[in-house]
């Protein structure tokens, strides 16, 4: 494809998207402007490389990529399996990496167990019922959250979690303990399947250049 098309990237917004910038320059891909916290700015580009860049609610990053909208997007395992869009994950990036975990009091221990019919609350309700109903083969019933999920069991809403703990601190300070783990997660590259085609040597000298630096 012509070298005047831009490539775009979609980053999800916080700790990955500053990871990824910090990795980005090490290659030489730069887009200082992205980086200033004060601007309301959505799209950055760098004419030299003709890329462009935006940042994006994480679970809209697969979203942007699947329509074409971003031909590569950078964005945690969990939210990739949770939206079940049709992209090609390509690269694991190593970094932003914690697991995913049915967590809850010591005592929930048991009920996971026996198989009783609990309640799991969750930001995650397709990987949480993957997992009880897929592997486990166990009913549960699943509660969609949206955040503090540690409070459900804490406050009698459920008696697990299913979540995503990184140094398990939040468990720890709320009396909670992980229970069984799901899965490990970590950032990954995404890409949209027609500019897999049709960009394939821009894309797949990115992936080297990444694979050299790791
Ligand atoms: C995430 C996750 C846990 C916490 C785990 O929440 O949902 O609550 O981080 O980290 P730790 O093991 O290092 O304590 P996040 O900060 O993204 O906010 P949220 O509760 O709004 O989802």
């Amino acid at each position: 494809m012509s070298e005047d098309r831009y490539l775009t990237f979609a980053l999800g917004k916080g700790r990955l998207a500053n990871q990824t910038l910090d990795l980005f320059e090490k290659i030489g891909i730069t887009c200082e402007e992205i980086r200033d916290k004060n601007t309301r700015k959505l799209i950055f580009v760098n004419e030299e490389l003709k890329l462009r860049f935006f940042l994006a609610k994480g679970p809209d990053v697969p979203t942007y990529v699947e329509y074409g909208a971003a031909d590569i997007g950078i964005v945690g395992k969990d939210t990739i399996l949770e939206e079940g869009r049709n992209i090609y994950e390509v690269f694991d990036l190593g970094f932003g990496k914690c697991r995913m975990c049915i967590c809850g009091p010591e005592s929930a221990r048991d009920l996971l167990m026996h198989h009783e019919q609990i309640r799991v609350a969750t930001k995650y309700p397709k990987i949480a019922k993957d997992y009880f109903y897929n592997k486990k083969h166990q009913t549960v019933e699943i509660i969609k959250l949206n955040g503090s999920i540690e409070l459900a069991p804490i406050v009698g809403l459920s008696e697990v979690i299913c979540d995503i703990v990184e140094t398990g601190t939040t468990l720890r300070e709320n009396g909670l303990t992980v229970l069984e783990e799901v899965c490990p997660l970590s950032a990954r590259v995404v890409v949209n399947q027609v500019s897999m085609k049709m960009e394939n040597e821009r894309i797949t000298k990115l992936i080297r250049d990444l694979k050299h630096i790791l």
